[in-house]
């Protein structure tokens, strides 16, 4: 039995993967916002004669406000001993740039600093796992050089786009930071083929939640479809970093300075969260 633990599990592919898993018999920690969606997720599991109490449990937490996430770590820590795969997947797509009650800006800290709170938290308990793995499903291939150091909370300059890609760029800095210090862990950076018929929660403009349901009605995905490669993935995840979009392994993008970039990104989010 593998111990799971999904952000975002309580909707959209987060939730088609806490399903799986629990179907497939593991232990599941479900992270979000939403107990209703939570025990509507059970109900439908004891709809299908899967009996999941006992082995899923439910954290309710605001993963874009750093305390919340540092209190995620905690009682993850205190209740568990080992996680075999951290599947990162909570997700609110906001298109104007938003300061949360800590002061910071709330999508880098919920798709980035709230990731590198948790796997760092969290390291202890994959190192104890034989084959520990990270879903990260942070669409890979922004740019090299997507990072603006000097902004990194776009505090001065924002854009849905510029900022969009500064968070995937961080992520896979991130996989070289975890992968340094946990050689045995299989971590990825995952984007789905095409748009996937989820939720897609966030706060956004008219015209981009139009287009997004017209797209996914003319050629999106179903959540359960889209989640296959990541299943595929995890049942036998190879050490080190790699980088998917859909069943299909693209090339991890390379830039001259990627360790320092890595380092300096550890530095100043390790700065964000002491200097709360
Ligand atoms: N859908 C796509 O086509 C697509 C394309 C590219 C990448 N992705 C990526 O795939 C991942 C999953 O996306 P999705 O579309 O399946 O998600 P989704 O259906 O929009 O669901 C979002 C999930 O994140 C949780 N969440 C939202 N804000 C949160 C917060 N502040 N703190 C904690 N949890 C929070 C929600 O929980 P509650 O409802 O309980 O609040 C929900 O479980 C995301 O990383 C997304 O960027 C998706």
């Amino acid at each position: 039995m593998k111990t799971v633990v999904i952000t975002g599990g309580t909707d959209g592919m987060g939730a088609a993967l806490a399903r799986h898993y629990l179907r497939e018999g593991n232990q599941v920690v479900v992270v979000g916002r939403s107990r209703a969606k939570f025990e509507a997720l059970l109900a439908s599991l004891a709809a299908d004669g899967v009996a999941a109490t006992g082995r899923a449990s439910f954290l309710a937490a605001d993963l874009s406000l750093v305390a919340e996430s540092e209190r995620v770590v905690e009682q993850i820590r205190a209740s568990h001993e080992r996680i075999d795969v951290l599947v990162l997947a909570a997700s609110f797509i906001r298109q104007k740039r938003h300061e949360t009650a800590e002061g910071h800006e709330a999508s880098w800290v919920l798709f980035f600093v709230s990731k590198y709170i948790l796997l760092t938290g969290l390291a202890s308990l994959l190192a104890d796992s034989d084959r520990p793995t990270v879903v990260n499903t942070s669409v890979p291939g922004a740019k090299a050089g997507a990072i603006d150091f000097d902004d990194l909370e776009s505090a001065q300059r924002f854009s849905f786009v510029r900022s969009n890609a500064q968070q995937r760029r961080a992520n896979e800095l991130l996989g070289i930071l975890v992968t340094s210090d946990n050689p045995a862990l299989a971590y990825i950076t995952w984007g789905p083929r095409r748009l996937v018929r989820t939720s897609l929660a966030g706060d956004v403009g008219r015209a981009m939640k139009i287009a997004s349901v017209l797209l996914g009605a003319v050629a999106g995905q179903r959540p359960d479809d889209a989640i296959a490669p990541i299943i595929t993935f995890v049942a036998d995840p190879p050490a080190g970093r790699a980088a998917y979009r859909g069943a299909t392994q693209v090339a991890l993008v390379q830039g001259p300075h990627d360790t320092d970039d890595a380092r300096r990104l550890a530095a100043e989010t390790t700065a964000l969260v002491t200097g709360r």
